[in-house]
């Protein structure tokens, strides 16, 4: 019998309950299996295995070289970590962008592959298509609006998007359209407060904000930057929990120290 059995796994459908109630969701990224093992077992409701990989784990400085492969295997060890929690994977830049069955062929690789249960896929009615066809093969699909990272050299910058009235209308007409065609919930990342309360508002599932106000269904943050892995990047929608940075920085210089007076190993720690 399984440990877990009286583990309620987090669903799509639990996400939209939660909407309904009121009840706001909490979403971190996640890479591997002892960050997502502590991740789960502190009550996350989902976990984005997300491409930002790409700059926290591979030191790139934009989303766009982390291929499908490479994030198969960060799913892999979330996945096998996770066991109350929601699993949902970025589908990465090249991946999907193509044509829609490129699109189905590369979630189909994920879910298969990695056992996540959804995917992530940045844009609005320009990727309808493939959106569609993936949830036709029955995969969730978590939409991603805003800051869209993957077209970093279209924006020119990372400032707060949607904030002239004509970007913000297509936000709001993008979302209309990620919502009817099926998604599951929408990420919306640096945008006024304002507008995103007002998505929020106005279509069925979940919002989920980074840097886009309190008025959103909930919220999710890069787990390196939350703790304070990441050390360089403090924009003003990050709150730092923890300087897990500063903490290992000591806990290697005491153990560089410690190796070069011979203090370790002692007596009682050997054979
Ligand atoms: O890749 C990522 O971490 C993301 C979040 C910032 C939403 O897409």
């Amino acid at each position: 019998m399984s440990v877990h059995k009286d583990v309620r796994r987090i669903t799509t459908n639990t996400l939209q309950e939660m909407k309904h109630r009121g009840e706001k969701i909490s979403m971190l990224t996640s890479y591997d299996y002892s960050m997502a093992r502590l991740v789960d077992g502190a009550g996350i409701d989902v976990i984005l295995v997300g491409d930002s990989a790409s700059n926290v784990m591979a030191g790139h400085e934009t989303t766009l070289p982390i291929t499908l492969d490479q994030m198969i295997y960060h799913a892999q060890g979330v996945v096998r970590a996770a066991k109350r929690c929601l699993v949902v994977v970025d589908l990465p830049f090249g991946s999907y962008q193509g044509n829609s069955k490129e699109a189905l062929n590369s979630a189909i690789r994920i879910m298969k592959e990695s056992g996540a249960h959804a995917v992530k896929m940045e844009g609005g009615s320009e990727i309808k298509e493939s959106i569609q066809r993936i949830l036709t093969a029955g995969i969730p699909v978590m939409g991603h609006l805003g800051l869209t990272p993957q077209s970093i050299y279209k924006f020119g910058t990372y400032q707060v998007r949607a904030k002239e009235e004509a970007e913000a209308e297509r936000l709001l007409s993008d979302a209309q359209v990620l919502s009817d065609c099926g998604c599951f919930s929408l990420v919306l990342e640096k945008i006024p407060a304002k507008l995103a309360a007002q998505v929020t508002s106005a279509i069925e599932i979940p919002t989920i904000g980074i840097g886009a106000g309190s008025e959103v269904d909930g919220q999710v943050l890069v787990i390196n930057d939350m703790i304070g892995l990441t050390q360089d990047f403090s924009p003003r929608f990050l709150r730092r929990y923890m300087n897990a940075g500063d903490q290992i920085l000591d806990a290697v210089a005491r153990y560089v120290s410690d190796v070069k007076s011979g203090d370790f190993p002692n007596e009682k720690e050997q054979y």
